[in-house]
C-alpha cells in the first residue's frame, strides 16, 4: 500500500520526535512492504518565522492533498517568544485551530491509557491506581467556545470582552454518534459530560446525546457534569469508557486525564472528519524549555502514528506493532526522563526512537 502522508513537524520538540515516528514508521512500512510518501510543511511558529502567519493556504492545500496528516506539536514559550506579541489570530495556536477547521476535524479521540508498566509514574494514591484505567476522550474540536465570535471593546473605559458558545443540533449529533460507535468496539459504555445546569447549548447536547443512543441500546450512557467529571477522573478513574463532551470540557479534561495516566508524553490523539482522513498528534505540547536537547519523549508521535495507520489506513496489524513495540520498549525498562523511575535506563529521544523501531 502506498501512504500517503503531509507531515508537520512544527515548534519546539515537534521536529525531533516527528523524526523518530518516522523511523518507526519507515520499519513498519518495511516489515509490512508498504511505501510511504511524506510532503512537510510548516505551521505555527515555523510558519509565522518564513510566512509571516501560522498557517497558509498552501498548507491546507498539502494537508488536504494527502491521506492523512502526521503533526508533531506548535506554539512557544508565551513569556518569552516574539511569536506571542503578534495579534491572537497570527500566533501559533491560530494555526492549528484553523486546519482544523478547514479540514472539518470535528471528532478528537484522546485515549488515556494507565501503563501497567508505568503505575508507578501514576500521582493517584495506589488504593485508586491499582485498579488501572483505560478512557478514551471524545472531544468536539471544530465548534462551541473556541470558534464563535469573539470581541474585546472599550467604553467608558470599561473594557468588556466576550466569547461565544455555540452548538447547532447536527455539531453534536454527529460526535455524539463518532462517541457511539466507538463505545460499541470497547466497553460499551457512555459518559457524556456537560453543564446542563447552567448552560443551554448544555441542554441541548444533552438532549442530542440521549437521541443519538436510542441507535444504541447496548451502550450505556450517563450524564456528568464537568465540575463533577473533573473531580471523578482523580477519585475513580477506572469508572470511564468513553467520555464525550464539547470542545472547552474536552481541552481541560484531557490534559487532567493524561496527567492521572503519569505520563502526558504517552498519549496519543487522533482528529478525524467524516472521511478516512485524519491529523494525528500528541496530546502534549510544544516544551519549548526541552526543545533540542535530545531528551523528549517520542511515543505519543509514535503512538499517534499507529492511530494514524489504525484510523486511516485500515493497516491494524502495522499498527498493532507499533503499540507491542512501546509495551516490549517499556517492558525491558527503557524510559525517557519524563517517566523516569529507580532501576530503569534512561535513553534520550533518538535512541528510544531507535529502540522502537528495532522492536516492530
Ligand atoms: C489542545 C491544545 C489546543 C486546544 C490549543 C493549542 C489551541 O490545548 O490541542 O488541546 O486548545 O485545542
Ligand atoms: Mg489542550
Amino acid at each position: 500500500m502506498e501512504l500517503k502522508i503531509t507531515c508537520i513537524p512544527g515548534d519546539g520538540i515537534g521536529p525531533e520526535i516527528i523524526a523518530e515516528a518516522r523511523k518507526v514508521l519507515c520499519a513498519v512500512a518495511e516489515k509490512y512492504g508498504h511505501t510511504i510518501s511524506y510532503t512537510d510543511v510548516l505551521m505555527g511558529g515555523a510558519s509565522i518565522d518564513v510566512h509571516g502567519v501560522p498557517l497558509t493556504e498552501e498548507a491546507v492545500a498539502a494537508a488536504r492533498n494527502a491521506d492523512a496528516v502526521l503533526m508533531g506539536s506548535i506554539g512557544g514559550d508565551a513569556a518569552t517568544s516574539p511569536w506571542y506579541k503578534l495579534p491572537p489570530n497570527l500566533r501559533p495556536e491560530a494555526g492549528l485551530l484553523s486546519i482544523r477547521k478547514a479540514l472539518n476535524l470535528f471528532a478528537n479521540l484522546r485515549p488515556a491509557v494507565l501503563y501497567d508498566e508505568l503505575t508507578g509514574a501514576c500521582p493517584l494514591k495506589e488504593e485508586i491506581s491499582k485498579a488501572g484505567f483505560d478512557m478514551l476522550i471524545m472531544r468536539e474540536l471544530t465548534g462551541g467556545l473556541y470558534f464563535g465570535e469573539r470581541r474585546t471593546t472599550e467604553e467608558n473605559g470599561v473594557k468588556t470582552a466576550v466569547d461565544t458558545l455555540v452548538y447547532q443540533e447536527h455539531e453534536i449529533r454527529r460526535i455524539a454518534v463518532k462517541g457511539f460507535e466507538i463505545a460499541m468496539k470497547r466497553r460499551k459504555k457512555v459518559t457524556s459530560v456537560d453543564k446542563a445546569n447552567v448552560l443551554d447549548s448544555s441542554r441541548l447536547w444533552r438532549q442530542v446525546v440521549e437521541d443519538v443512543a436510542k441507535a444504541y441500546p447496548e451502550v450505556t450512557l450517563e450524564h456528568m457534569l464537568v465540575d463533577n467529571c473533573a473531580m471523578q477522573l482523580v477519585r475513580d478513574p477506572a469508572q470511564f469508557d468513553v467520555i464525550l463532551t464539547e470542545n472547552m470540557f474536552g481541552d481541560i479534561l484531557s490534559d487532567e486525564a493524561s496527567m492521572v495516566t503519569g505520563s502526558i508524553g504517552m498519549l496519543a490523539s487522533a482528529s478525524l472528519n467524516d472521511t478516512k482522513f485524519g491529523l494525528y498528534e500528541p496530546s502534549h505540547g510544544s516544551a519549548p524549555d526541552i526543545a533540542g536537547k535530545d531528551i523528549a519523549n517520542p511515543i505519543a508521535t509514535v503512538l499517534s502514528a499507529a492511530m494514524m495507520l489504525r484510523y486511516s489506513f485500515d493497516l491494524d496489524e502495522a499498527a498493532d506493532a507499533i503499540e507491542n513495540a512501546v509495551k516490549q520498549v517499556l517492558k525491558e525498562g527503557y524510559r525517557t526522563a519524563d517517566i523516569f523511575s529507580d532501576g530503569c535506563t534512561l535513553v534520550g529521544c533518538r535512541q528510544m526512537g531507535d529502540l522502537l523501531a528495532e522492536r516492530v
